[in-house]
């Protein structure tokens, strides 16, 4: 970890690829296409250099296009972002692993890919529905190909320059090892969600321990309510700190080794979530002694997106 005396430049090294993840990315997972244009943008100018998106969510094009402008009005280069996209579970195929590579990096107006996560561990049939179900409404699910299978396509992606590294999303441990295990090219980074509620500790000190970079997605619980961001531990830190809740969890992430991905939809709390500072210790020891547990999103069980329904219901 390259750790700066302001946390908000946190870089992460990776075990391949050509260098380190920014710790604070912004996460793309934003329905509508005009806000996704415009919270990317805001994004970036508030300082995020880390950008998540996915096939999934279906405005690869639109965060394309405000990545494009937004270097081109702040003079930055493509080599000062880093842009993450997501293979999704109807493509796990091998043979339709890199035309999914190549189409994403069409609408993202890109020659190559910072990083490619395989969406998640689960195949979905292969085609362009990305949501197969037989007439019960049961996933149709694909048996004829494995992780490791898909995996070999994703080295193969590195191979050919598509992109530079690679890694996993949504999978618990007992997907990460065998994988890691058998890998040519070792997962760079393991996404799952990640919030004091949901510290997933055993899965942190194993990548740790491996050199994989721990991306946490809903760092804020997804603002959730009931949530973490309402707990009375972070309340009472924030206000003993100056700071808000939201800016107390994002460097509780951070100052415990994990890079993350939030999704701020305004220009203000782009720069509220951007703008953490390093909490003392006595901070993250009480942080960490926080006894509430809470999963919000499902995925992880079954592939299927989608957080579950609290104030609001969203994709994955
Ligand atoms: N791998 C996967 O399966 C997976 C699944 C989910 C997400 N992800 C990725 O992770 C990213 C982040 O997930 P997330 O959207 O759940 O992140 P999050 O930052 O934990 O939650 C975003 C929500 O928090 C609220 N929020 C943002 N900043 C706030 C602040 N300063 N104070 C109070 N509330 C605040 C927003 O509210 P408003 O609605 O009011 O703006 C928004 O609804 C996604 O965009 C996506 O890239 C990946």
């Amino acid at each position: 970890m390259i750790e700066s005396s302001d946390i908000r430049m946190t870089r992460i090294s990776l075990n391949h690829g050509t260098g380190h993840i920014p710790a604070l990315g912004f996460g793309t997972l934003i329905p509508d296409a005009a806000l996704t244009i415009s919270a990317t943008k805001d994004a970036l100018a508030a300082g995020f250099r880390h950008f998540d998106s996915a096939e999934r969510y279906k405005n690869e094009r639109e965060v394309g296009e405000a990545l494009q402008a937004g270097l081109a009005a702040s003079g930055l280069a493509r080599e000062d972002i880093f842009v993450t996209t997501k293979l999704w579970n109807t493509n796990h195929r091998p043979e339709r692993v890199e035309p999914a590579c190549e189409a994403s990096l069409e609408r993202l107006r890109l020659d190559y890919l910072d990083l490619y996560l395989i969406h998640t561990p689960f195949a979905f049939q292969p085609g362009d529905d990305q949501d197969p179900r037989d007439q019960n409404g049961n996933v149709l699910y694909d048996r004829d190909v494995t992780l490791l299978d898909t995996w070999k396509a994703m080295e193969s992606l590195v191979d050919h320059g598509k992109c530079r590294a690679i890694g996993l999303s949504d999978v618990s441990l007992d997907e990460v090892r065998p994988i890691y295990e058998s890998a040519r090219i070792k997962p760079a980074v393991v996404q799952v969600e990640s919030h004091p509620y949901l510290p997933e500790t055993e899965l942190l000190e194993f990548c740790k321990q491996r050199g994989i970079v721990f991306l946490a997605f809903a760092p804020l619980g997804h603002g959730a309510k009931p949530g973490p961001l309402e707990d009375p531990v972070i309340a009472a830190i924030a206000a003993r700190i100056g700071k808000t809740p939201a800016q107390v969890m994002l460097a509780w992430a951070v100052q415990r080794g994990t890079a993350l991905l939030t999704t701020p939809r305004t220009a203000a709390r782009a720069q509220e979530n951007f703008n953490i500072s390093a909490l003392p210790q006595d901070a993250l020891d009480e942080i960490n002694q926080i006894q509430t547990r809470q999963r919000l999103n499902e995925v992880v069980k079954t592939g299927v997106p989608g957080f579950i329904p609290q104030s609001k219901g969203v994709g994955t």
